[in-house]
């Protein structure tokens, strides 16, 4: 059988298309159910604009490169780094930051593991609290002024491809994102009524200004800290939404 169809090659072809369209079909069609594939897990929110612009320089800086954000359901890694990840703990990423490489640790769940003085050190000069850390250091983050002037675009760019932000966060993109890195000010009430559960405080220890090291270390506290392990069950298939 075999011999006979390679040696036809329109009988080849048309055998090759059956079957890569069988494999396409198999890959493409959950995506038209993709409401129901990807289950819907309590305490998942959009990103506060300050996350949002942390995730922007995480991005930038390339950390992805060598930092995963996927916690496989093998052993060893949920001893490591806690709970495995969950799809919908990337559904408001775009681009996902899953990674490949790990040359660094998993940081899917970084949040809350180390203090805000930890990361300003760690991140302004790795090898000063781990002495054998190859992570370049990124001291300009400190020094340098978040640049958030467009930040309501940013949230707006991220509601056209899905994310559920609403008008009034976005009308207050810029409140909200100061609000958070200066727990002090007038807004901040508004900004908890927006974004529940949202962690405000001085993150990048600058109080004069927004700064970029703000915004990495407000991401980095947040990361795998949404969802509620204690009280999160896993679906069955039929129970989801
Ligand atoms: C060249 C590879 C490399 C790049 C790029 C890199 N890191 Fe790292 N990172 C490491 C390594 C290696 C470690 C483990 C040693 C240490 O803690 O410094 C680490 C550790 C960390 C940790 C501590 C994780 C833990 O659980 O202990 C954090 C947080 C972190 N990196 C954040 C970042 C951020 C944010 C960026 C981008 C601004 C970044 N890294 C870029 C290699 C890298």
């Amino acid at each position: 059988m075999h011999d006979w169809l390679e040696r036809n090659s329109i009988l080849l072809l048309i055998g090759i298309l059956v079957v890569v369209a069988i494999g396409g079909a198999v890959e493409i069609a959950p995506l038209f159910w993709v409401n129901g594939t990807v289950e819907h897990v309590n305490g998942m929110r959009p990103y506060t604009p300050l996350e949002l612009e942390g995730r922007n320089i995480y991005v930038r800086e390339g950390c992805y490169l060598c930092h995963s954000q996927q916690i496989r359901t093998l052993r060893d890694e949920v001893e490591r780094y806690g709970h495995y990840s969950l799809a919908a703990e990337s559904e408001y990423d775009h681009p996902f930051q899953w990674g490949s490489e790990r040359t660094g640790p998993d940081l899917a769940r970084v949040g809350g593991k180390y203090s805000d003085e930890w990361h300003r050190a760690h991140l302004t000069d790795p090898r000063s609290v781990v002495p054998e850390s190859i992570m370049p250091p990124y001291k300009m983050l400190g020094s340098t002024a978040l640049d958030y002037r467009n930040i309501q675009k940013l949230l707006q760019a991220n509601r056209r491809v899905g994310v559920p932000y609403s008008d009034d966060q976005i009308a207050h993109a810029k409140d909200d994102l100061e609000a958070q890195a200066n727990p002090d000010s007038d807004g901040l009430e508004a900004f908890q009524k927006r974004y529940p559960k949202a962690q405000a405080r001085n993150f990048g220890g600058d109080p004069s200004r927004v700064t970029e090291l703000d915004a990495v270390i407000a991401y980095l506290q947040m990361l795998g800290t949404l969802v509620d392990f204690k009280t999160y069950k896993a679906q069955a298939p039929e129970n989801r939404r």
